[in-house]
């Protein structure tokens, strides 16, 4: 069983739709896909309405997740943690305890523009169009992702 967590901010908006489409692309046997916020702002709450609408609009049904907050046993239960942006990067690289967990954690657009570091911009604030493109953003690289795992 390979795990993966995807992590953001808040574990509201990007990292939720990160999560559903991940799962939606990885055979269920297989793979146990989850996501956490570095924040603690929104635990226990649903996604954003927005998120669970962009979602919805491509098949998607995250309007049950739960907002958790990352923390330092993530690096014993998953095998890949991706992170939206350089400050999700920050905290979680901060909480590293050795070279094993820092191998851990990649940049998920990475999986699109290697080595390149993007952020996926955090929508929060924005508009709708905001989260239409953090799902097509999210889509390409979980794509990727989702190739490698199962070549
Ligand atoms: P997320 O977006 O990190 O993609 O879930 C945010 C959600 C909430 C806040 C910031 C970003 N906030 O400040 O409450």
């Amino acid at each position: 069983m390979t795990k993966i967590l995807m992590v953001c901010l808040g574990n509201i908006c990007r990292s939720p739709l990160a999560e559903g489409i991940m799962r939606s692309k990885l055979a269920s046997d297989d793979f146990f896909v989850d996501s956490a916020g570095t924040a603690n702002y929104h635990v226990g709450n649903s996604p954003d309405n927005r998120s669970i609408i962009v979602a919805k609009k491509y098949g998607l049904d995250i309007s049950h997740l739960k907002g958790r907050q990352f923390n330092v046993l993530d690096f014993d239960q998953f095998d890949q943690i991706y992170v939206m942006d350089e400050s999700n990067f920050k905290n979680v690289i901060a909480l590293t305890r050795n070279d094993e967990d820092i191998t851990k954690v990649k940049f998920i657009l990475n999986e699109v523009y290697p080595n390149q570091n993007y952020s996926v911009p955090d929508p929060y604030y924005g508009g709708d169009e905001g989260f239409e493109n953090v799902y097509k953003m999210l889509d390409e690289a979980c794509d990727n992702i989702a190739k490698k795992l199962n070549s």
